[in-house]
This record gives structure tokens, C-alpha cells and sequence, in this order.
């Protein structure tokens, strides 16, 4: 029983350009936005309020929140911290997500504190943010593998879940940020959650990095998934997973949904029209098989 309908969180303007080391200048970002939203993506993670040392890309992120807000997206903003928060705040954007990974060697690489730290930080902002009426989304990274401790037992995952279920999130967005899970454990994992945390959106986000996220896409919909996190040209990775390579690509998932008959309402061809228009700044190619297949015609 598949889903008829899926909706696409595009996370090409910040998973997608954090790890690229050369600069893309605001204006290319903010039309990259643009084109993508034409593209009929009706949810986005436009960029990230995080420190500018760890990740220089995203320095520009109030310049590109106040010059790409409107009211048909869903446009949301990665905050890992008070700092964030208090940036966000200064915004009109109202859409936030929190990002915390199960394993602790790998929050603390990300963002320098263990899962629990992260936790006690985020309960009163969380709360803060609610009270403001902000919509919120949790990622959860290393939900599947983690770069440093290897396989994540999926109880510590389920258990972190409902506490953000209990904090009141809208949404859970659930990582494999290395691109390991098979889809056996996705659809182990997914079918869990669903099962459990009815209230919630639950999302998948996949890196491709072993070429098995749009099998494990196909997993999640069996388990009832019936929102993803996709990135345009399979950008993407988290500069601290080492290894991790992009996301699975926004036009190759929109393609094989279109095929087996599910609607997203994006045009694969303009999401191809939005990547050429950066082709100039991003030095490695687009990795997405329909991306390829569009540039040969
Ligand atoms: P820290 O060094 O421990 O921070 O870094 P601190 O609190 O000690 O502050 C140090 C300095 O940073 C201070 O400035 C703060 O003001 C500043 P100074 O006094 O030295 O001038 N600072 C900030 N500046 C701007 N924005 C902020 C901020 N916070 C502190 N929010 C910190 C801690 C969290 C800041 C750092 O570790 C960080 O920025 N990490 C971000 C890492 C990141 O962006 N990772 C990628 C996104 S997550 C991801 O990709 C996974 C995901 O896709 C799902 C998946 O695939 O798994 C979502
Ligand atoms: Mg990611």
C-alpha cells in the first residue's frame, strides 16, 4: 500500500552547498532557491544559522533567509544552538530545525557537545519556540551508522524520537548521514516509527554514498513514509561525517516516484534548469543519474 502522494523537502541550498569548500556568491544561492521553488518544491531548508568557523558556506545565511522568504514554501533553517536561535529570531522565517545525532562521538564532532548536552540545551528553546508559535523539525543524525561508533542500536533511535515527540516537534527528520542503511533496516526502522509516533511527520533523509538510497527510498514507502528529504543534483554531506557523500538526488527520487505512479507536483526539468544554473560556481559534476541523462540531450 504506497502512498499516492509524497512531498519533497528540498535540501540542496544547505545540505547540498555546506560542504563545498570554493564560495558561491549570495545572489547565486538566492536564485538557486528561486529556481528550485519554481521547480514546484513546496518545502526547503534554505540554509543554516551555524558558526561561520565550522562552516564558512553558510556565513551568508540572513542574507539569503530576507531575500528568499514567501508564503507558498515552507522555508526552514537549520539551528543547532542558542546562538541560532537567537539569529533565527531576528528573521521572519518561522520554520526551524534542531539537529541532533543518536551517536555522541558524532554530535560532538558536529556540533561539539554529546547527544545529552544537546538535549538539556534544546528542551527550553524547544519550548521557547513553541511558545512563539514556530514550526519545528528535529533531524536526527547517525540513525542508522555512525562514522565513529559504527552500527546505532535502534532502540537509542526510537528512544531519542519520542523525547522530541514529548518536546512537542512537528516533524522528524531520520538520517543514514553516511549513506550505510540497507533497506531491510530502513524498512525496520521506518515501520517502527510510524507505528509509534502517529502524531508526528516522519521523513527520511538518505545519503547515497554506497548507491542504495533510492532503494532504501523504496523501502520507507513500504513502511508508510510519505515524506523525503532530497537534494537537487545529489549535492550534499555533513563536512564532519567523514566519507559521506551526497544526498539522494531531488530529480532521480521525483522520476522512479513518477514511474511507480506517486505524485510530487516538481518538474524534474526545471529542477535540471536550477542545477545549470550553477554549474558555473560548483566544480564537481551533478551526480544524479537523470541530471546526466538530461545534459547528453
Ligand atoms: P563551539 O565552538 O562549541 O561554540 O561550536 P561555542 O558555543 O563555544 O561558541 C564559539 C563561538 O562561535 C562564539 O563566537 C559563538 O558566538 C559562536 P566568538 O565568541 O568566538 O566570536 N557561535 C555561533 N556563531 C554563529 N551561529 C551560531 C553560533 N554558535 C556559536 N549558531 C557550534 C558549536 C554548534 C556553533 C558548532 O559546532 C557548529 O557550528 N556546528 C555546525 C555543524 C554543521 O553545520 N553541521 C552540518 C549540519 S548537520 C548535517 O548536515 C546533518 C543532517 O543533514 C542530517 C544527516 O544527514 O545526518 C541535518
Ligand atoms: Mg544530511
Amino acid at each position: 500500500n504506497l502512498p499516492k502522494e509524497v512531498t519533497i523537502i528540498e535540501v540542496g541550498p544547505r545540505d547540498g552547498l555546506q560542504n563545498i569548500k570554493e564560495w558561491i556568491p549570495t545572489t547565486a544561492k538566492i536564485n538557486f532557491i528561486k529556481n528550485l521553488k519554481d521547480a514546484g518544491i513546496q518545502e526547503m531548508e534554505l540554509t543554516s544559522f551555524v558558526s561561520p568557523k565550522w562552516v564558512p558556506q553558510m556565513k551568508d545565511a540572513s542574507e539569503v533567509i530576507s531575500l528568499s522568504l514567501d508564503n507558498n514554501t515552507r522555508n526552514i533553517v537549520l539551528v543547532p544552538n542558542a546562538r541560532g536561535i537567537s539569529r533565527l529570531y531576528e528573521t521572519d522565517c518561522k520554520n526551524a530545525a534542531v539537529f541532533v545525532g543518536v551517536s555522541d562521538s558524532f554530535n560532538k564532532k558536529n556540533i561539539n557537545k554529546t547527544t545529552e548536552e544537546s538535549m538539556q540545551e534544546l528542551t527550553p528553546l524547544i519550548a521557547k519556540l513553541k511558545e512563539k508559535g514556530y514550526w519545528i523539525r528535529a533531524c536526527i543524525s547517525t540513525s542508522f551508522y555512525c562514522p565513529y561508533e559504527g552500527k546505532v542500536e535502534v532502540e537509542k533511535v526510537v528512544s531519542l524520537c519520542k523525547r522530541f515527540e514529548e518536546l512537542g516537534v512537528d516533524e522528524l527528520s531520520v538520517a543514514d548521514t553516511i549513506g550505510m542503511a540497507n533497506p531491510k533496516e530502513v524498512f525496520e526502522l521506518f515501520s517502527i516509527l510510524k507505528n509509534t509516533l502517529v502524531k508526528l511527520q516522519i521523513t527520511a533523509h538518505f545519503h547515497n554514498t554506497r548507491g542504495m538510497a533510492l532503494a532504501n527510498v523504496f523501502a520507507a514507502l513500504q513502511a508508510g513514509v510519505d515524506r523525503f528529504d532530497t537534494s537537487a543534483g545529489g549535492l550534499g554531506g555533513c563536512p564532519f561525517a567523514p566519507g559521506a557523500s551526497g544526498n539522494v538526488a531531488t530529480e532521480d527520487v521525483v522520476h522512479m516516484l513518477n514511474q511507480i505512479g506517486i505524485e510530487t507536483g516538481v518538474d524534474i526539468d526545471k529542477i535540471v534548469h536550477a542545477l545549470n544554473s550553477m554549474k558555473e560556481h560548483i566544480a564537481k559534476p551533478f551526480e544524479s543519474s537523470l541530471y546526466k541523462l538530461a545534459s547528453l540531450q
